[in-house]
């Protein structure tokens, strides 16, 4: 592994491992932390400080403008191990890319590649032992950047906190994916910042999904802000439709996270055979196939969800279910994908990165 980093990341053991503890067969979402964290410090217009410390508390300034003006931003990645414990990432430099673009957006400095993958690769070679290898397990990984420099006055912060915490995971979602389209609330909009993985992006979800949680639903579907004609993407995942036997999807825009299992999917779905479309997708059409039965699959794709079949959606008050198929396009993507996650197949297209 070759070390890029001018400064050498300096390591502070923890004395007292929490690993015993955890229970690696039953593991939820981003619920346990392993026990190291790294922490790097922007300060006089440089990024500086890369250090690993026991995973804990910060201690941060009442008046840091994350608190009040909300400058944050973060990734969201996973690591794999494989039956030989050799450790793999999955295109991790397009989530050092879109960080520095979510970076850019929120004002925040962007952070050097260096300090990025050599935190990463150092963090994880420390604490690889909390890389699960329990099916359907793999460790979660959250960079993150946010404003701890103070002040009241409502502009970008002088001084920031770029960290990397590790959380080994099982599934995002447990039980069915029921999703409803919603038509009064935004995620995002023309100029906006929903390309960006922007804290405020997910707060701003949480009111009208906790709506949709009490009608019997797990996530929005969010549709374009002007007319909410169109399906965009769901709280934590882009989303793809099947009509027919074309998988389809919505374009990127200001509006929508360019998701990388995203473009994967169109990649393996394209290397499959299958025809895939990139296009506006209209609610109306959606229910029309729903209705003549040429809705054949709904699946969300992100980092978190990995690939998260749609077994309903509700739309006013009404509720399409999804059929139930044997060879799914959902299921054989699901596959390919994360063969390649896990080294069990040749990865044709350079995405797994050894550690
Ligand atoms: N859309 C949103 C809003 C997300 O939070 C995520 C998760 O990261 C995705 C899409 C999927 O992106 P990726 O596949 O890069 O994880
Ligand atoms: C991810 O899939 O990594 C995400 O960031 C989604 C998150 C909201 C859990």
């Amino acid at each position: 592994m070759e070390n890029l980093l001018q400064t050498p990341i300096r390591i502070e053991e923890t004395k007292t491992s929490k690993i015993d503890q955890i229970d690696f067969n039953n593991l939820a979402f981003g619920s346990v932390f392993s026990d190291h964290m790294l922490v790097c410090d922007y300060k006089n217009g440089v990024w500086e400080n890369p250090t690993i410390v026991p995973y804990g508390p910060l201690s941060l300034e009442p008046s840091a403008k994350i608190f009040h003006y909300g400058q944050s931003i973060f990734e969201g990645m996973k690591a794999y191990k494989d039956e030989n414990n050799d450790i793999f990432l999955f295109r991790p430099t397009d989530n050092h890319k879109r960080l520095n673009i979510s970076a850019k957006r929120m004002a925040i400095p962007e952070i050097p590649e260096e300090f990025f993958m050599e935190g990463l690769k150092t963090l994880l070679k420390l604490d690889e032992k909390w890389i699960p290898q329990t099916e359907g397990s793999a460790m979660y990984i959250r960079p993150f950047i946010f404003a701890s420099g103070k002040g009241f006055h409502a502009s970008p912060a002088d001084e920031y906190k770029f960290l990397i915490c590790l959380a080994p995971s099982g599934p995002y979602f447990s039980g069915k994916v029921k999703v409803l389209i919603e038509e009064t609330y935004s995620r995002s909009a023309n100029g906006g910042v929903g390309y960006a993985k922007a804290g405020g992006n997910y707060a701003g979800q949480f009111y009208p999904t906790q709506l949709a949680v009490k009608k019997g639903y797990n996530q929005v579907i969010w549709t374009d802000d002007n007319k909410h004609e169109n399906i965009e993407e769901a709280g934590a995942m882009n989303i793809f439709v099947r009509i027919g036997d074309t998988l389809i999807t919505a374009p990127t825009s200001d509006r929508i996270l360019d998701g990388i299992t995203r473009k994967s999917v169109l990649k393996i779905a394209a290397s499959e055979g299958i025809a895939t479309e990139v296009r506006a997708i209209t609610v109306t059409e959606v229910i029309a196939a729903a209705k003549d039965g040429s809705l054949k699959e709904m699946f969300g794709a992100g980092t978190a969800a990995v690939i998260s079949p749609i077994a309903a959606f509700g739309f006013r008050d009404t509720d399409y279910d999804l059929p139930e198929l044997e060879n799914s396009y959902a299921s054989m993507i699901k596959k390919r994908i994360t063969d390649i996650q896990y080294n069990r197949a040749e990865d044709p297209y350079g995405w797994r990165v050894k550690l």
